[in-house]
């Protein structure tokens, strides 16, 4: 029996929405392909973006996006991409696979594309191989109202007015594909770049540097120590790989329950990464004015057999399913520190929530997480104490269930659970303190099959349905989860 009790009256911290953002990058087929097929194209689209993917996009609510990258933005010169089709000059994508990259996909397009989704941009600057001109001239012309010789630029190219721009990271990976640096070489060049991120016209930059990977924690401190004050947020960049290595981190869909479970023991990680770095941010930042932000998380399997090793198309399972909802409890945890997160990436790449070939469109099984946890954004996260038995396998355990509750502003309280066993359902039994609720409904993410997915010919495999498994008696909640599942509950 899992044991959960919920104080509906100890309200811990809001559940910042953005941490339902995504990240998209000119990699594969996320952005060509993905999202932008160009206006002559016969696939349906508003501007040169795929209709069906705005529509599906809108339904998940992804409050922010992340983009170019990742390793391309600092490759990336965003002079390449505005003007007519025609004069921008085409680059190979070096880091991915050497594509040519025509830049038909840059600022303007990336701007419409987040208004036609409703979406705050995330803009990733080069650091690696640009100069702090380019930098600051970019700032200029994406948000500078008045005559300068970048807004002037930006009207000749079509938009007079300046964009509304908030989140911008100086950098990427700059431990690694951003140019191989030490902390105290970024530290020093981030509070030089970050200088030079000017707030124009009452535009308000949030400054976001490169933070660690994974368990680096002395990138952490170091960064916090030399560079804290001057920014705004500290990336996070952790994937869930089962594999031994980078060289094989195993298949997406051909897997075993030992797979299975150390994708799960991986995933839960998460935590310990957050809680350690949390920890080292607390002792220059007590006040938590710094953001930890999570701009690269989710799996990361072999590729398709048979695609582009550089284009990093995978597809997504029951078990992806469940590595998204264990990180959002997760996330939720620790809302007061973890203000965004943006999974890798939303189409065709990695972890992605959209898969497409051609004009087919399909929605991945952690496309229905981000819709069944929609309702914990901008919630009040709630005080949930859980006893789970534990998920064995072979001499390692985890927990069975995890499980997160909030409640919305109109008095909704949600409670989302799931459970990682992928043989044994789980029993619940959760009494609710504080508020006397009379009414459960929900939905419920499960299959009989732990690589359950779906394909562009069957695409309703793994889908949301309504679960009816859950009871309320006497403010005591009870439910049933079938084994690998997320269910989310309503309780008014
Ligand atoms: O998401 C794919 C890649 O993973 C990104 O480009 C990079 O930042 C990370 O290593």
């Amino acid at each position: 029996m899992v044991k959960i009790v919920v104080d509906a009256d100890i309200k811990r911290g809001k559940i910042n929405k953005n941490i339902y953002g995504n990240f998209a990058e000119h990699l594969g087929r996320c952005i060509y392909g993905g999202f932008w097929v160009g206006k002559d194209s016969e696939i349906p689209n508003v501007d040169g973006i795929r209709k069906d993917v705005i529509d599906a996009l809108k339904e998940i609510k992804i409050p922010v996006l992340r983009w170019p990258g990742g390793c391309f933005a600092d490759e990336y010169h965003w002079k390449d991409g505005i003007g007519p089709y025609e004069t921008r000059p085409k680059m190979v994508n070096a880091h991915w696979g050497g594509t040519v990259e025509n830049n038909h996909f840059g600022t303007h397009e990336f701007f419409r594309l987040c208004e036609l989704l409703g979406t705050e941009p995330y803009i990733c600057g080069n650091v690696g191989s640009g100069t702090v001109q380019e930098m600051r001239q970019w700032i200029e012309y994406m948000t500078f109202d008045g005559e300068s010789p970048m807004a002037n630029l930006r009207a000749e190219n079509g938009r007079k007015e300046p964009w509304k721009l908030t989140y911008f990271g100086v950098g990427n990976e700059n431990w690694g594909c951003g140019g191989n640096m030490r902390p105290e070489y970024y530290a020093d060049l981030y509070r030089r770049y970050s200088s030079y991120v000017r707030n124009f016209s009452g535009n308000t930059v949030f400054k976001i540097a490169c933070g660690p990977n994974s368990d680096d924690y002395n990138w952490t401190e170091v960064l916090m120590k030399q560079a804290g004050k001057f920014m705004d947020g500290l990336s996070l960049h952790y994937y869930t790989v089962p594999g031994e290595n980078w060289n094989s981190k195993g298949s997406a869909t051909e897997f075993t329950e030992k797979d299975w479970f150390i994708t799960m023991k991986k995933t839960l990680r998460m935590d310990e990464l957050l809680t350690r770095h949390s920890s080292i941010m607390d002792a220059y930042d007590p006040e938590k004015r710094v953001a930890l932000i999570v701009d690269e998380w989710g799996t990361w399997f072999d590729v398709e057999p048979g695609t582009n090793p550089g284009f990093l198309y995978q597809q997504n399972t029951m078990r992806d399913a469940l590595v998204a909802a264990v990180n959002f409890n997760i996330f939720h945890e620790h809302c007061d520190r973890v203000r965004m997160a943006n999974i890798a990436q939303t189409i065709n790449v990695l972890q992605a929530v959209i898969l497409t070939e051609g004009s087919k469109l399909v929605l991945t099984p952690t496309y229905h997480v981000f819709n069944m946890y929609k309702v914990h954004q901008e919630a009040e996260l709630l005080n949930l104490d859980i006893k789970s038995p534990e998920y064995k396998y072979e001499d390692e355990s985890i927990p069975q269930v995890t499980a997160t509750a909030s409640v919305d502003s109109e008095g909704k309280m949600h409670i989302s659970l799931c459970n990682l066993n992928p043989k044994v359902a789980a029993e619940v039994k959760c009494d609710i303190r504080g508020l006397k609720k009379t009414k459960v409904t929900g939905t419920v993410l499960a299959s009989d099959k732990m690589n359950a997915h779906n394909t562009f010919e069957e695409k309703d495999n793994v889908t949301i349905k309504a679960f009816n498994g859950a009871a309320i008696n006497d403010g005591v909640l009870t439910a049933s989860l079938p084994p690998m599942s997320v269910v989310t509950l309503e309780i008014i």
